[in-house]
């Protein structure tokens, strides 16, 4: 048994592994955000830390957690850009996340963009809220289609896969690059090459060196002026004013997030920019899921504290 500190609280039921266990859970009462720094100073007091994409677990908070009683970090998160994976592989320490519980509802979320966007589905009710509508008009809020249209997965993992299956169903072409070849038809070594052919880009890639800023002006430059981008990966892979730029402009036709570059603030030029739909980080946010999550990043903490070798470890 051990103490494990969970950053938030978590949906109802979630540290139900961690109680299951026996194990000690601590939290703060106020439920406040950690700093970096106030992480760092308790985490060598823990022998693990469930915590949150929003939590950054840097490489001080992994070596003084390591030089106290810290052997595992959970992200209930499947990206986990927020945790120092070198610092954490230096320091000992077992980084575990969420993967498969979530593909099918971000994936969910991902179309609702690619159709609101398309649709021109914010600014419309928008409109429409703020008594701006005036009736139904026959060259009003003219979008594009997205049935039998062309869509370009960057990634296709998990997400990217479950993306592909919805998008079939509307009778969408698919297509998607990856650094491996897949095997599956449509994939393409070159971003280029699927940005050229695809009238919907969705993003599907974790946040690394090699993917911030993977769509900058260039990218969105042959996306062309129907074309309908959606991030619901992480905001850094997208150059946000490059975005709205070519937004204000009119080279690309929509766009819809889920993610930004620096949450929770939004690019100002990006809030003002046309033809958006912009979403909290929604992308894995139903009660099922946030439950499994919860209970997947809480059953790696139990499995490493207990022995075992844990089902989802980063490193
Ligand atoms: P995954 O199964 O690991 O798939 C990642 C895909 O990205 C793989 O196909 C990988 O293929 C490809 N990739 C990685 N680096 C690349 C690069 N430099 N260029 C081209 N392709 C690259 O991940 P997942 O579970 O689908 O999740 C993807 C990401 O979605 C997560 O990391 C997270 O950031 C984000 N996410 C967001 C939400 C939300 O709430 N909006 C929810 C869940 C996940 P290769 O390695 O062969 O290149
Ligand atoms: C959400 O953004 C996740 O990575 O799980």
């Amino acid at each position: 048994m051990g103490t494990v500190l969970v950053t938030r609280t978590l949906p109802d039921g979630g540290i139900d592994p961690l109680v299951a266990a026996g194990h000690e859970v601590v939290a703060r009462p106020d439920d406040e955000p950690w700093t970096a720094a106030e992480l760092a100073a308790v985490a060598g007091d823990v022998d693990g830390i469930v915590c949150l994409l929003t939590d950054r677990i840097d490489s001080e908070v992994l070596q003084r957690g390591a030089t106290g009683r810290l052997r595992v970090v959970a992200n209930v998160a499947v990206g986990y850009d927020n945790i120092d994976v070198a610092a954490a592989t230096a320091a000992g320490v077992t980084v575990c996340n969420t993967p498969g519980v979530l593909d099918d509802t971000t994936a969910d979320l991902a179309l609702l963009l690619m159709l609101a966007a398309a649709r021109l589905a914010s600014t419309a009710e928008a409109d429409l809220r703020s008594g701006r509508w005036d009736g139904w008009s026959i060259t009003g809020y003219l979008g594009r289609d997205v049935h039998h249209t062309t869509v370009g997965l960057v990634g296709y993992g998990r997400i990217g896969r479950a993306v592909a299956a919805r998008a079939a169903g509307f009778g969408m072409e698919v297509g998607h690059t990856t650094r491996t070849d897949t095997g599956v038809a449509g994939w393409t070594p070159s971003l280029n090459d699927l940005l050229d052919r695809s009238d919907f880009v969705s993003l599907h890639v974790p946040l690394t060196a090699a993917t911030r800023h993977l769509i900058g002006p260039a990218e969105l430059a042959r996306m062309g002026p129907d074309a309908v981008l959606v991030n619901t990966a992480r905001g850094p892979v997208v150059d946000e004013e490059a975005l709205a730029v070519a937004l204000e402009a009119g080279t690309i036709f929509a766009a819809g997030l889920d993610v930004f570059e620096a949450e929770p603030a939004i690019h100002p030029r990006l809030l003002a920019a046309p033809r958006t739909v912009l979403l909290p980080h929604i992308g894995s946010a139903t009660t099922a899921t946030r439950t499994l999550m919860a209970h997947r990043a809480c059953e790696g903490v139990d499995d490493v504290l207990a022995g075992r070798t844990p089902r989802f470890a980063v490193v």
